[in-house]
């Protein structure tokens, strides 16, 4: 039941709502924007009708106008924006203390709205909020790791984990998770459309989000692998789902690096297509 509500005082029956659903599920009925009954199992369920009205006359599943911020003049300047993308870093020293609670949910929340494909929605942050989580979580999967590389037995292709583990128990370098303090992990039902690249959207958002905010982040490879592919039992430590795929692992915290500027990378590779 999806509750499609169009208040007819306020509608002014210019047609975007129709226009705009991406499912073509509304129609106009005698002037007036409907959902028929056997049309509701298609809706996206995107909100894009009631974001597009502009007298805001369209609710729909419980969402209503009022409870939506409006967002005229709110974007980021471009100059800005741009600078964000540009001066964006990877973060690999990090101070020790943990990010504030509310910061850390703002930055979830916020990211978790990025795009997925079909609206699913379904993406699971998998966080280590708390240091000493992390300093544990990382005992066990350096220990892990150690087993595997005194019994010779690091998957092929992973051998370059035992010079990580080397570090570790000889100098106490980590160069896994960077001691950051904090650890995203993205992932998403297997049944959904596009599990990983809705994944790797959020996180992207995430990351950007983060460092306008002050907080580093450094896309994870090498936790991903050591422990998604290397430990079998992580997964089923940290509570992700039999069902998900993974998408991607993100370290993050407090930066104890600041840059200074930003770096020319040059032009696009682009492929002018000409038909
Ligand atoms: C998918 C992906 C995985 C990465 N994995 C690691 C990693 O495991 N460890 C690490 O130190 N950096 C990792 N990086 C960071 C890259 O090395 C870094 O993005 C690149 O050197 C460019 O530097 P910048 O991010 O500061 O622009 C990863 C980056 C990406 C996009």
């Amino acid at each position: 039941m999806l509750d499609f509500i169009v208040d007819e005082q306020v509608c002014t029956r210019c047609g975007e709502c129709v226009a705009d659903c991406p499912a073509r599920i509304i129609a106009m009925q005698e002037g007036v924007p409907e959902i028929a009954p056997d049309k509701e199992a298609s809706c996206y369920r995107c909100l894009h009708c009631l974001a597009v009205c502009p007298t805001g006359a369209v609710s729909i599943i419980g969402v209503t106008p009022v409870s939506c911020k409006p967002l005229a003049g709110t974007f980021p300047e471009p100059d800005k924006l741009e600078a964000l993308i540009r001066g964006r870093r990877s973060v690999r020293r990090y101070k020790p203390e943990n990010l504030e609670p509310q910061l850390l949910q703002r930055l979830l929340d916020v990211a978790w709205q990025a795009p997925t494909g079909v609206n699913s929605r379904d993406v699971l942050f998998t966080v280590v909020d708390d240091r000493d989580k992390l300093v544990r979580l990382r005992a066990d999967v350096m220990a892990g790791l150690g087993g595997l590389v005194r019994e010779n037995r690091l998957p092929e292709g992973m051998e370059f984990f035992a010079n990580f583990v080397k570090l570790w128990e000889e100098k106490g370098v980590d160069i896994l998770f960077r001691d950051a303090p904090h650890l995203l992990i993205a992932t998403a039902p297997r049944s959904a459309a596009s599990p990983v690249p809705d994944c790797l959207i959020a996180l992207s958002y995430f990351e950007l989000f983060a460092q306008s905010l002050g907080v580093g982040t450094l896309w994870n490879g090498l936790v991903k692998w050591g422990l998604f592919e290397i430990l079998p039992d992580m997964r089923q430590r940290l509570g992700i789902p039999d069902e998900h795929v993974i998408g991607y692992a993100m370290s993050f915290g407090k930066p104890a690096v600041r840059f200074a500027r930003s770096v020319q990378h040059g032009q696009a590779a682009i492929n002018r297509v000409s038909v």
